[in-house]
């Protein structure tokens, strides 16, 4: 792999916002391997405002995790001021970054996420009055390229995000139509990098250390954000820091390492739950779907872990199909 362009300056690596994925348990792991800033799951300006538990739970970071941003999403300009000076009084994030690329029904239907999309005189009024009611904490945001594929309107969002004082915009190269089918079309993520005076982060498809590098050059942005690819392969971080560290091919992750990461996570998943074994491992269940994806035996993997229910259960199935494929990468 060609080392960086020496005049362009290194990306810094974004773990993406996922909803019931990027809880502080992962959040942590990924900066371990190499992700520099992380953003909480998104929660709604109501959702603050009503203080409840599971909110509570959503807002939770380690010192250790930051910079750490707080994403919010919402459509009602005075709620989410008033949710942003709460959300800063309440756990002092570093920065507070606004959704609006969700294409989750649930949230376009109350005008959040991207909806506003299509509603620039409201998305401009949302980031006026989020930017002003958050004070000096900067505020960030991340938006889809356009409602659809005869909208695509990425380069006007950034212009009024950026005149409203959004410090840095990150764009995931669909549109909401296209939801997670087709392509990340990242010439348009390219174009709002041409022409944003903030920093833009690129997001969509980054599924390597190859592909983030190659992307990373041709497209300009000052940051690459990595979703999917981290829930099944997280040491993806790790991968691309080397790579952009000087070229040097990140060794390969084997079986143990895998194993071994993955009951961690589960150790630290049940201390996070204060020691609530059976509700950790239930809430795991899907994180484990996702790292079983691409490793042999697969399907009846998943078969076993669909009921597993104890971190001695999780250890017994590790070490059956380590010992069954030993050797296998
Ligand atoms: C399970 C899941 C949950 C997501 N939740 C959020 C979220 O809470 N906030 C957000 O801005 N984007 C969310 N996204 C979108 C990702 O942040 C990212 O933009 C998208 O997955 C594209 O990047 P990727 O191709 O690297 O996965 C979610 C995506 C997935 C797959």
């Amino acid at each position: 792999m060609d080392p960086a362009p020496a005049a362009q300056p290194a990306p810094l690596l974004f773990l993406a916002p996922m909803a019931g994925v990027t809880n502080t348990v992962f959040r942590r792991l990924c900066k371990n391997l190499g992700a520099d800033v992380l953003i909480t799951e998104f929660v709604s300006a109501e959702g603050i405002l009503h203080r409840n538990e599971r909110t509570r739970r959503y807002l939770e970071f380690q010192p250790d995790e930051r910079p750490v941003g707080v994403q919010l999403f919402g459509a009602n300009p005075e709620r989410l001021a008033e949710a942003v000076k709460a959300v800063i009084d309440w756990v002092g994030p570093d920065f507070i970054d606004l959704n609006f690329g969700c294409p989750v029904n649930k949230v376009v239907a109350r005008n959040g996420g991207s909806s506003l999309l299509r509603d620039c005189p409201l998305l401009k009024k949302v980031a006026a009055a989020v930017v002003a009611a958050a004070g000096k904490v900067p505020v960030t945001a991340k938006i889809r390229i356009g409602w659809d594929s005869k909208s695509i309107n990425a380069l006007e969002t950034a212009r009024i995000l950026e005149g409203e004082g959004i410090q840095r915009l990150a764009v995931h190269g669909r549109t909401k139509e296209q939801g997670y089918t087709g392509q990340a079309d990242w010439t348009v993520i390219a174009a709002v990098a041409a022409s944003a005076r903030i920093p833009v982060i690129g997001n969509g498809d980054l599924d390597s250390a190859s592909k983030a590098l190659a992307r990373w050059r041709e497209s300009g942005v000052a940051g690459l954000m990595i979703g999917r690819a981290a829930m099944n392969h997280p040491w993806i971080f790790r991968e691309i820091r080397m790579a952009l560290d000087g070229g040097a091919e990140a060794p390969v992750v084997g079986l143990s390492e895998k194993w071994a990461f993955i009951v961690h996570h589960a150790e630290l998943e049940i201390a996070w739950w204060e020691g609530k074994e059976d509700l950790a491992m239930r809430s795991m269940r899907s994180r484990l779907m996702a790292y079983t994806r691409g490793l042999p035996n697969g399907a009846r993997l998943r078969e076993k872990l669909q009921h597993v229910d104890s971190l001695a259960r999780l250890r017994e199935i590790a070490e059956e199909h380590a010992t069954a494929h030993n050797g296998c990468g």
